[in-house]
């Protein structure tokens, strides 16, 4: 099945990404989000990350006009009941996505394909809330999902082979790179990457460096594209600690534990970037 309707569900950081690559690779796509601003939200990111790419000569005005007329937002799930691959991206949270999947079960043709997202949460959970276990799969992106060549494809013991070969093929038309993971919380690259990032945190906590030695140290000492600190501020401080919870959740190992201070800043509202404020401040 060639994949030319997609839907996409949360246009956040990676919703409005993936939207963008998937429209870039000549896709029709609707973003689904909560209300008529974050749906607005989203469309600004799409057109804002369009901009820059023209500005660095990587798009044409006239082709990113013809990308922008093939993304339209929503805020009425219906508007995917002709969707062939819905993509999850929606907020970390198990809960609130079961809700998506079982409505999304309710709304999409029988043979669309629903993939999440999700950092960390396993497959198999949101599958069972649905009526097609054997068309769900995990689809982790990278942030920044235009730039990021990786996904992760992330396969259930329902997960049918037909499923599998139709979404590693679409994965490779957006030009990524794909790799294939059991459905284990955290799946390959989080488990690695995210214990790295919390031991960062334990390490300022414990005031062994200042943030800016820490990043400087991993960027020039490893030559890391930014510090683990930058990398939290730039993932999200919540969707870190969400993640963090799951994989404790699952192994039950002191390194996957939310370090207190990543916890408290959470609590705070310093989600990183996006808020403006976590390691560092953002203009
Ligand atoms: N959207 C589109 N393009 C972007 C972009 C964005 N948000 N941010 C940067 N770029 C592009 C730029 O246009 C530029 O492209 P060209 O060189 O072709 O012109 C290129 O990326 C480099 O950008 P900059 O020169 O502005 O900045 P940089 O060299 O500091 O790179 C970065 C920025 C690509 C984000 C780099 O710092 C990096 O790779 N950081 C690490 C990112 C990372 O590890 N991501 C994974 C996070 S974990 C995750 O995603 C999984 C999870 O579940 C949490
Ligand atoms: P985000 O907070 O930037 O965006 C989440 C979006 O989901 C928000 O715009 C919110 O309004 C929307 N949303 C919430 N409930 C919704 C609903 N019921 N229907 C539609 N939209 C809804 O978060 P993000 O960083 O884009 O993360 C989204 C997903 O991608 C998460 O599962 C996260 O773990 C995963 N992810 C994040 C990163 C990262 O670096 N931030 C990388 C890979 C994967």
């Amino acid at each position: 099945m060639a994949i030319e309707r997609v839907g996409v569900i949360g246009g956040g950081l990676m919703g409005s990404g993936i939207a963008e690559v998937c429209a870039r690779a000549g896709g029709d796509v609707i973003v689904h989000e909560i209300d008529a601003s974050a749906a607005e939200a989203a469309l600004e990111r799409i057109e804002g990350s369009l901009a820059r790419a023209v500005d660095r000569g990587k798009l044409d005005s006239t082709e990113s006009d013809r990308v922008l007329a093939r993304i339209s937002v929503s805020t009425d799930l219906q508007h995917h009941a002709d969707r062939q691959l819905i993509i999850e991206a929606a907020t970390e949270n198990e809960k609130l996505k079961k809700e998506i999947f079982a409505d999304l079960d309710a709304v999409a043709p029988e043979d669309t394909i629903l993939a999440s997202n999700t950092s960390s949460i396993p497959i198999t959970r949101l599958a069972a809330v649905t009526d097609r276990p054997d068309r769900v799969v995990g689809l982790h992106f990278f942030n920044p999902v235009p730039v990021m060549a990786l996904v992760e494809m992330v396969t259930t013991v329902k997960t049918s082979q037909a499923t599998i070969e139709t979404v590693r093929s679409y994965s490779e038309s957006l030009g990524k790179t794909v790799i294939l993971a059991k459905d284990r919380a955290g799946f390959v690259v989080n488990m690695l990457l995210v214990p790295y990032m919390l031991a960062a945190i334990r390490m300022y906590e414990a005031g062994v460096a200042t943030a800016g030695d820490i990043d400087t140290g991993m960027r020039l000492g490893a030559n890391h594209p930014m510090g683990p600190l930058e990398l939290t501020d730039f993932v999200g401080l919540d969707t870190t600690k969400f993640v963090a919870d799951v994989l404790f959740e699952e192994f039950k190992e002191p390194l996957y534990a939310s370090p207190p201070l990543l916890t408290r800043m959470v609590e705070a509202g310093l989600h990183g970037r996006k808020s403006g404020e976590g390691f560092y401040k953002y203009g």
